[in-house]
């Protein structure tokens, strides 16, 4: 088959378009015809030996993929060859044209969604529906801030908030990123290239701060953030996509009385497989309801895959980007 290929850790540039051979499912997984990727902003971090995990070499990187079932490993039930699937497997290997899967990693693919909707939906809306509903009790009435707004798990946590019906603002660095947003359901936004970020949000919410952040981004806008909370807010750690991982003085939580607590989606679907199963069932009610969406900005072909990923990390992408073999 054909694949994305990291040969040695490095530039994304040194991905490599070659024949790469067939993974073979074991029991308890499947093999996927793969028809859409989602790309995904770690994918890079991988790639570049930058990551908490550090496969070894020469491996495809990909988590994130829909298709069709080609075949299943001996005793593995569940699925039927045909199936129309969407998943994410930890292992990786999703940058090619077939990959395997645990049972556990697949959900029958909605008919609502196309393959590209499919393949662009479950680690970054997982990821915002996790943190929101489990880790920030997130309520209705609300605020929550969500920073990296228009990127891709940044307008999922846009959605997910306006389901439980909080008061969403969007924190984006273009009027133009912010008024995507704002047609994905926010309510506001703050343009934090322009605005001082903690006085825009105690501006926004008469003083009080914030209920819930969902920061995706680090760096400043967290500094900014943890200076704007409202009491017993919750300060929500998803990502670091500005490239610096922030210090938080402790008394700043003293002070308010608000917590700062950590997401990790991957290791939650592992740790907690009935709570993702109930999560998984809410998310996919809401996306028949039409109330979460997932939004593809743009498709790539898998032979242009580093174009994709550059696109991801070089804070282009409003939504989400798919690659297809
Ligand atoms: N904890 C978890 O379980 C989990 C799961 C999924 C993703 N993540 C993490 O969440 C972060 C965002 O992922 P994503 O898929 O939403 O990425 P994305 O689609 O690329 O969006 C990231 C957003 O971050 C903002 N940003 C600020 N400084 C940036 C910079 N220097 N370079 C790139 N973007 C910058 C951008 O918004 P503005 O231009 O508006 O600032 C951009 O829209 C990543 O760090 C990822 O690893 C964590």
């Amino acid at each position: 088959m054909k694949a994305l290929v990291c040969e040695d850790f490095g530039p994304v540039d040194n991905l490599v378009y070659r024949e790469f051979p067939d993974p073979v499912p074991a029991e308890g997984e499947v093999l996927v015809d793969v028809d859409a990727i989602g790309v995904n902003f770690p994918d890079g971090l991988l790639v570049e030996g930058k990551y908490q995990l550090r496969p070894q070499c020469p491996f495809v990187p990909g988590s994130e993929f829909a298709g069709r079932v080609a075949a299943l490993g001996a005793g593995t039930s569940g699925f039927a060859v045909g199936d129309r699937v969407f998943g994410w497997h930890m292992g990786g290997g999703a940058y090619a044209e077939r990959v395997v899967a645990l049972t556990s990693e697949i959900h029958p693919l909605p008919a609502s969604l196309s393959v590209e909707q499919g393949a662009a939906l479950l680690c970054a809306t997982g990821t915002a529906h996790h943190a929101l509903r489990q880790r920030g009790r997130l309520q209705p009435g609300e605020t929550l801030v969500v920073l990296g707004a228009a990127g891709g798990t940044g307008i999922g946590a846009v959605q997910i908030g306006k389901a439980i019906g909080a008061h969403v603002i969007a924190v984006c660095s273009s009027d133009e990123k912010i008024e995507f947003a704002r047609s994905r359901g926010a309510d506001e936004g703050i343009n934090y290239s322009r605005e001082d970020l903690n006085q825009a949000i105690k501006a926004r919410t008469g003083g009080r701060g914030a209920d819930v952040v969902y920061d995706a981004v680090g760096g400043d806008a967290f500094d900014a953030c943890s200076r704007a909370m409202a009491w017993d807010g919750r300060l929500l750690v998803v990502g670091f996509a500005s490239g610096r991982i922030p210090k938080l003085p402790a008394n700043l939580t003293l002070v308010k009385g608000y917590s700062v607590v950590g997401v990790f989606w991957g290791e939650f679907t592992r740790r907690e497989p009935q709570v993702h199963a109930a999560n998984m069932r809410e998310l996919l009610a809401w996306v028949e309801a039409g109330k979460v969406v997932p939004v593809i900005d743009r498709e790539f072909r898998l032979a242009d895959g580093i174009q994709a990923i550059q696109y991801v990390t070089g804070r282009n992408v409003r939504g989400k980007v798919v690659v297809k073999p």
